[in-house]
């Protein structure tokens, strides 16, 4: 059952992740908000792909494409006036393809060293030649 009251009541952290990576800062501003007043879920989503997309880029060497969203659940509303964080960590890396979580952390205006989690997302990455098509990772 929902409570009206979950969350103002969801825990905030005084750290951010130690077993992360830092991959990327953003505040949303004003043309990013939805009709109820927070962020739009797709600013978010976009924002997600971005930042999942930098530890691939180590490994892809070159083009690559985001072929798959496997998880992605937002677990408290983002508002404006938020600074996000957003973390990273490599969880598997195939043939052709990686795959990392992303985590977003918010510090809510005026409560800055307070971090709440947003949002948490799976995402993988192809590698791709010229042609678009599934290219080999070279491994180290
Ligand atoms: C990415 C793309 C080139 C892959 O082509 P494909 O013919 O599906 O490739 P394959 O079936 O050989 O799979 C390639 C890799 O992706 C992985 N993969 C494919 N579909 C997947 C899925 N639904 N979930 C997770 N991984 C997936 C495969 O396991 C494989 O990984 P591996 O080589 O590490 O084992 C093609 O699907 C594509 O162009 N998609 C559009 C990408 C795009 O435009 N993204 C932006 C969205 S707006």
């Amino acid at each position: 059952m929902s409570d009206s009251s979950s969350a103002s009541v969801a825990a905030t952290l005084k750290s951010l992740p130690t077993d992360m990576e830092l991959v990327l800062k953003v505040i949303p501003m004003p043309a990013d908000v939805n009709a109820n007043g927070d962020i739009f879920g797709g600013w978010v989503m976009a924002q997600c792909d971005l930042a999942g997309s930098v530890i691939p880029a180590r490994y892809a060497k070159g083009r690559m494409a985001t072929v798959a969203v496997n998880e992605f659940i937002f677990k408290q509303p983002v508002r404006l006036g938020d600074i996000l964080s957003f973390y990273s960590k490599l969880v598997k890396i195939g043939r052709t393809s990686i795959t990392v979580t992303v985590e977003v952390f918010a510090e809510r205006f005026k409560a800055q060293g307070e971090y709440l989690k947003v949002t948490q997302a799976t995402f993988t990455y192809v590698a791709i030649d010229d042609n678009g098509r599934p290219r080999a990772i070279e491994r180290e």
